[in-house]
């Protein structure tokens, strides 16, 4: 073969196989196999001297540059290698990344924000009230006589002299009338509290969503028409509700409100203990007795008022058979409801 070509094919593969070496090893055997004694390269420097003196210029030139070129990539791989020692972090950076864990909201909050984004859409503003509440917002204008059982150490937190931790979020009413003139339309998401014991049903924090509309003329049929609209939006277009006659000190007529097994569609199953019926909120046409408290004129004014305690419905929507779950923050439980 002629010299030209052998130099030609000496550059042409010789520079892959450098660039393509991936050990220390490799590039030791590339360096034997070219610029070893009797490597390829040094093979034909070697030849020089039998060349005429123009063509040994012009091939010993290149032929050096080329030695040249090798040297300098041998140096470079030997370099990079010897910083993979053992025990020093070498990257891969084909290999799939370690994902980030993204947080996402509590099943409680999504919950909670469903249910005020539908009520928000409904014309309702949000208000807010304190988690620790006086005698008098939490039962004293909402009705409640003074020896209501409710007061009493079992179900609530006393703070200390006139101050508790609400029992439930329907004082809010009270200290948004006391600061407005109807029209008002408000609901009220909040946490409440109450000292019972703890069990697969009931836990001693937990979340309400009151909701109120005073105005001229807001009648029973206004109630309905809401709460209607909510469970269709909620639990699903068709859903029935069934009101029945009930009790609060705040509100009269009053009613509890319970919606068709969305499970078995009134079947009986597990889920509604084989009523057929989920009990999901209280409500009804807010008490004379509460407008006297706030100077509210009863002559003018009507208004509805209901109350919903939100992981009640959550369990319910997720069927989850116990409330503790909510609060144990096992991350396995939690990550099922983004
Ligand atoms: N406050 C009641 C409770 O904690 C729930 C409730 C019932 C709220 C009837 C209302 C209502 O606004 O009209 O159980």
């Amino acid at each position: 073969m002629d010299i030209v070509d052998q130099l030609r094919r000496i550059e042409k593969n010789a520079t892959r196989e450098f660039l393509a070496a991936k050990s220390i090893d490799s590039i030791e055997q590339l360096r034997v196999r070219y610029l070893g004694k009797k490597g390829e390269l040094i093979a034909i420097l070697r030849g020089l001297k039998n060349l005429p003196a123009e063509k040994k210029r012009e091939i010993g030139g290149q032929a050096n540059r080329l030695k040249a070129s090798f040297e300098e990539i041998i140096e470079q791989k030997r370099d990079e290698f010897s910083r993979a020692v053992p025990g020093r972090l070498t990257i891969d950076y084909t290999l799939p990344g370690h994902p980030y864990r993204h947080g996402h909201r509590h099943l409680v909050t999504l919950v909670m924000d469903q249910i005020v984004g539908i009520f928000q859409r409904m014309g309702f503003e949000i208000a807010d009230g304190p988690d620790i509440e006086t005698d008098y917002y939490n039962f004293g204008a909402l009705n409640f006589p003074p020896d209501h059982p409710a007061r009493d150490e079992q179900d609530t937190f006393y703070v200390e002299d006139d101050y508790i931790l609400r029992t439930h979020t329907s004082g809010v009413q009270v200290r948004e009338f006391e600061k407005r003139t109807p029209p008002v339309k408000i609901i009220a998401p909040g946490r409440v509290f109450r000292h019972e014991a703890v069990n697969a049903r009931s836990y001693c924090v937990f979340h309400q969503l009151e909701g109120f509309y005073v105005d001229t003329d807001v009648s029973f049929a206004d109630l309905k028409g809401v709460l209607e609209a909510f469970c269709y939006e909620f639990f699903g277009e068709g859903v029935k509700l069934r009101y029945r006659p009930s009790f609060f000190p705040f509100t009269e007529p009053s009613a509890e409100i319970d919606i068709r097994c969305f499970l078995c569609g009134g079947q009986g199953c597990p889920l509604c203990k084989h009523e057929g019926w989920l009990e999901i909120l209280g409500a009804g046409m807010i008490d004379p007795s509460v407008f006297d408290a706030v100077n509210y004129d009863n002559e003018k004014y009507t208004g509805y008022a209901f109350g919903m305690g939100v992981e009640r419905i959550a369990l319910l929507k997720y069927q989850v058979n116990d409330i503790r779950l909510l609060y144990e923050n096992d991350i396995r439980f939690i990550r099922q409801f983004r």
